[in-house]
């Protein structure tokens, strides 16, 4: 892609955060223990949002690497907003298919894992014209050189189902800094892969206060949270992918979640340890278990032995059958009752709407637009 044109407005960025995603992994993480013990002092200042793209059913991997942790942080008593991302979903393919059935699966897996609309706000971006109104003055802010040199962008660039890149796909990490700015989220918790993003985010707050805050700063600089997401495998032995075929989504019955086991790649050696470098299958399985009794994979595996794949797979299909039967059980419930799923999603829509209207007034007022 060319990037010749740049925006001369944006200037570069000057410290030792850039928005282009020379992200020190270390720094983040040590800033995310420090983050982590204010938050068990005192959740009382920190406002969380996190959200994904509505592209099918969340499965196992999305499970134990990001809705636990943000049902934690919800209940440590941090106000949360999740993010519906509709419209992201347009930035690798050239039509939204079933967009508004994706968008109910993926409130119900929210809502199933414990997410509560008493103390969290679910909401779709596409729903709150005043975020997305964010979006123009923030893409003043960077440099088509700066998006062009996002990992993540191009990363996706490189495996997407379009024939061209639009210019979403190009500015998404913006429309992403609207989405966690419009309600002042100063926490966001993220894998490794979404830390250019957040780096954008910071930079656009900077910025933006840098040029419009006069009066003060309007936005806060956002910290990543990260967490140690497990790596799960998925049952052919590749990263768990919703786009693979090869995962355990919530949704799934006991009965299909034992069929999917039932057909895990494992390997020749019948006796079970735990070695996820040399038996990645193998190993992945049994953290599975782990993960779902909240017990040491070491111990699992020792306990099965000699047992085989054949016990090792019935451990892992019971763990995960009897973790995610409340669950379910509440997951159905909620599909039973889709009038009620809706008037949720309004109820969300509707305070984001406020929120995003009161940062907007506040924006147009710092840049001398309130007419
Ligand atoms: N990009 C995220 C994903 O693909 C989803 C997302 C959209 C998001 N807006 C966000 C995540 C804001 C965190 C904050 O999963």
């Amino acid at each position: 892609m060319s990037n010749d044109i740049t925006t001369p407005t944006a200037t570069e960025p000057t410290d030792a955060h850039t928005a282009t995603g020379a992200v020190d992994a270390g720094t983040a993480q040590r800033r995310s223990a420090e983050i982590e013990e204010q938050l068990r002092r005192d959740p009382g200042p920190f406002r969380v949002l996190t959200g994904d793209r509505p592209t099918g059913k969340l499965h196992l991997g999305h499970y134990f690497g990001t809705l636990r942790n943000r049902v934690r942080l919800q209940n440590l008593g941090v106000d949360t907003f999740v993010v519906v991302a509709d419209y992201q979903v347009l930035t690798d393919r050239d039509l939204a298919d079933h967009l508004s059935e994706h968008v109910e699966d993926l409130v119900l897996d929210y809502l199933a894992t414990g997410i509560d609309p008493e103390r969290s706000t679910i909401f779709a971006h596409s729903a709150v014209p005043a975020l997305n109104q964010l979006l123009l003055p923030f893409l003043s802010l960077i440099s088509v050189a700066e998006l062009n040199r996002n990992p993540t962008v191009k990363d996706e660039i490189a495996h997407s189902r379009q024939s061209a890149v639009s210019g979403l796909m190009f500015t998404y990490p913006v429309h992403q800094a609207a989405d966690i700015l419009f309600c002042k989220a100063n926490l966001v918790p993220v894998g490794q892969d979404q830390l250019p993003h957040l780096e954008v985010t910071r930079t656009v707050a900077r910025r933006f206060n840098d040029r419009y805050g006069t009066d003060g700063p309007v936005f806060p600089t956002p910290d990543a949270l990260l967490s140690a997401a497990p790596l799960l495998l998925g049952t052919d032995g590749t990263k768990m992918s919703k786009s693979r075929g090869n995962s355990i989504a919530l949704a799934h019955t006991a009965d299909e979640t034992a069929r999917l086991i039932k057909g895990a790649k494992t390997d020749a050696e019948r006796r079970i340890t735990y070695d996820p470098a040399a038996r990645p299958e193998v190993s992945s399985l049994v953290l599975l278990a782990a993960l779902c009794q909240d017990r040491d994979p070491r111990d699992i595996a020792e306990e099965i032995g000699d047992g085989g794949g054949a016990v090792l797979k019935k451990t892992v299909t019971d763990a995960v059958n009897e973790h995610l039967a409340p669950l379910r059980a509440r997951r159905a419930e909620y599909a039973a009752d889709r009038a009620f799923l809706r008037k949720i999603l309004r109820a969300g829509n509707e305070r984001a709407n406020e929120v995003a209207e009161q940062t907007l007034s506040e924006v147009r007022r710092a840049m001398g637009t309130a007419y």
